[in-house]
C-alpha cells in the first residue's frame, strides 16, 4: 500500500493486488483531528474484496461532528469543548443542548431550552400498566428497554422520522421522559408509587425526586447529591461511536424509529463490557472483599485461561487514563468528603486496586487502565442508588448522545442503511438428501 499527493489537500492511498498486479487508488480523508481515513467505499467495486475487521477496530462507520476522542493522550471533546471544562462550567441540561445542537446555549437560548424539556417529562398515564405487566424483580435495565421502545407505540406524532420537527420533538422527548422512566422503573421494584415530575425543579434535581422521593413525606434535595448526579450525567453523555452508540446507528440507519432505535442503544449499553461495566465493579470490588485477597482477582485477570477481568479497567480507544475516571475519582472523594463518608472500605479497597493494577506488568504493557466505570459504582453507593440501577443512571445521560447521533445520521446526505459484508466460512454448495435416506 502507498500513499501520494491528492488532489488539493487530500491524498490518496493506492493499494495494489500483488496476486493480479492490479492497482486501485481511494481517498485519503482528514477529519479535524485523528487519523485520516481511507475512503473504500469502492474497494469490491474496483478490486473484489471486501475488508475484514471484527469489532471495528480500524473502521470509520461514519462522519461525526458531535465527540472527539484522543485515545493516547486521554482527551475527550464534545463539540470542541474538553470535557474537564463542560463539567466545571457547565449544567447538564447545556451539554444536552450543545450535543444536539453543536453550540453552548445563551441565556435565552438555554431558558427555551430548559422550559422545552421540563414541559415534557411526563409520561403518558397508560404506561403505568405497562410497567405493571412485569415482574416485581425485574432488572431495572430490563424495563428501560422495554419501555423505552414503548413510547413508539404512545407518541405517534414524533414517529415520521422524514419530518425535522418531528425528528426535534423526539429528541426532546427522550431527554425529558428518560429520568421518568428510570424513576418509576425503581419505584416499580420497591413497590412505591410512581412519583410524577416536578417541573420547577432541576433536571438532575428532578430525577433525584423521582427515585428517592414519596408521596407522604417532604424529601430534601441535597444540593451536593445533586451537583453530583448533574456532573454524572454530564461525564456519561456522549462517546462517539460506542457499541450502543452505534446499535443506535445501525438501527435507525433502516428507518426505525427514534424510540425503538434508543430502545435498542439501551439493551446494547446493559452489556457488562460496555455500561454493565458499573454494576460489575460494585459486585467484582464486594467480592474481592478486602485488600488481602487483591492479588488473587489480579492473577485470575491475568489469567487468559480465567474469564475473569478486572471491571472497570482497560477502553477500546483509551491506551491513557480515560478523562472521565480522573473526574469521576475526584468526584467520588468530594461526595464522600460532604456526605461526611469517611470510612468507604470499597472506596479503599478500589484505590488499592487501582494502584496494584497500575504497577503490573501485565496491565502497563497492555495500557489497561481505570475507565469511567471504575469509580462510579462507589459514587452511586454513597448516594443511595441501588446496584441494579447503575446501568440505568448511564442510560438516562447517554439518551442526549444516542439521540443526538441518530439525528446526525438521519440528515446525513451520505446516510444509507448499515449492512456490513462477512468473510463466509460455512459449507460450499451441496445437494440436500430426503430425510429418509440421510
Ligand atoms: N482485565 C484483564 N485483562 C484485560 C482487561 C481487563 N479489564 N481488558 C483488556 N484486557 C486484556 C485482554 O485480555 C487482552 O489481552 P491479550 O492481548 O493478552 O489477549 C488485551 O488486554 C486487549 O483486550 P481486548 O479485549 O482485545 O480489548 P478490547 O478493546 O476488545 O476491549 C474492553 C475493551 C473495555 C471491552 C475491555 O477492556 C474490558 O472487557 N474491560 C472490562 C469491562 C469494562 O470495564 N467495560 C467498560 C468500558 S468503559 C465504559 C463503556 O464503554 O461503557
Amino acid at each position: 500500500m502507498s500513499q501520494d499527493q491528492g488532489q488539493g489537500t487530500n491524498k490518496n492511498v493506492t493499494i495494489t493486488d500483488n496476486s493480479t498486479g492490479k492497482q486501485a487508488t481511494f481517498p485519503l480523508i482528514a477529519g479535524t483531528d485523528g487519523p485520516p481515513v481511507i475512503d473504500i467505499r469502492k474497494l469490491h467495486a474496483e478490486l473484489g474484496y471486501f475488508t475484514y475487521d471484527p469489532g471495528f477496530i480500524a473502521t470509520g462507520s461514519c462522519e461525526s461532528d458531535i465527540t472527539f476522542i484522543d485515545g493516547d493522550q486521554g482527551i475527550l471533546l464534545h463539540r470542541g469543548y474538553p470535557i474537564e471544562q463542560l463539567v466545571e462550567h457547565c449544567n447538564f441540561l447545556e451539554v444536552c443542548y450543545l450535543l444536539l445542537n453543536g453550540q453552548l446555549p445563551n441565556p435565552e437560548e438555554f431558558q427555551e431550552f430548559e422550559s422545552v424539556i421540563t414541559n415534557h417529562t411526563l409520561l403518558h398515564e397508560q404506561l403505568q400498566y405497562f410497567y405493571r405487566g412485569f415482574r416485581r424483580d425485574a432488572h431495572p435495565m430490563a424495563i428501560m428497554c422495554g419501555v423505552a421502545g414503548a413510547l413508539s407505540a404512545f407518541y405517534h406524532d414524533s414517529t415520521d422520522i422524514s419530518d425535522p420537527q418531528q425528528r426535534l420533538i423526539a429528541s426532546h422527548r427522550m431527554i425529558a421522559k428518560m429520568p421518568t422512566i428510570a424513576g418509576w422503573a425503581y419505584k416499580y421494584s420497591l413497590g412505591q408509587p410512581f412519583m410524577y415530575p416536578k417541573n420547577e425543579l432541576g433536571y438532575a434535581e428532578n430525577f433525584l425526586w423521582m427515585l428517592f422521593g414519596n408521596p407522604c413525606e417532604n424529601y430534601e434535595i441535597n444540593p451536593i447529591v445533586a451537583k453530583a448526579m448533574d456532573r454524572i450525567l454530564i461525564l456519561h453523555a456522549d462517546h462517539e461511536q460506542n457499541a450502543s452508540t452505534s446499535t443506535v446507528r445501525l438501527s435507525g440507519s433502516s428507518g426505525a424509529n427514534p424510540f425503538a432505535c434508543i430502545s435498542a442503544g439501551i439493551a446494547s449499553l446493559w452489556g457488562p463490557a460496555h455500561g454493565g461495566a458499573n454494576e460489575a465493579v460494585l459486585n467484582m470490588l464486594r467480592e474481592i472483599g478486602n485488600k488481602s485477597n487483591i492479588d488473587e482477582y489480579i492473577k485470575k485477570a491475568k489469567d487468559p485461561n480465567d474469564p475473569f477481568r478486572l471491571m472497570g479497567f482497560g477502553h477500546r480507544v483509551y491506551k491513557n487514563f480515560d478523562p472521565r475516571a480522573k473526574i469521576m475519582q475526584q468526584t467520588c472523594h468530594e461526595v464522600l468528603n460532604e456526605l461526611g463518608i469517611t470510612d468507604e472500605p470499597l472506596l479503599e479497597l478500589a484505590i488499592e486496586l487501582e494502584r496494584i493494577a497500575l504497577e503490573d506488568e501485565y496491565f502497563v504493557s497492555r495500557k489497561l487502565y481505570p475507565n469511567v466505570d471504575f469509580y462510579s459504582g462507589i459514587i452511586f453507593q454513597a448516594l443511595g442508588i441501588p446496584t441494579t440501577m447503575f446501568t440505568v443512571l448511564f442510560a438516562v445521560a447517554r439518551t442526549v448522545g444516542w439521540i443526538s447521533q441518530w439525528k446526525e445520521m438521519i440528515e446525513d446526505p451520505n446516510q444509507k442503511i448499515g449492512r456490513p459484508r462477512q468473510l463466509y466460512t460455512g459449507q460450499a454448495p451441496r445437494f440436500v438428501t430426503p430425510i429418509s435416506e440421510r
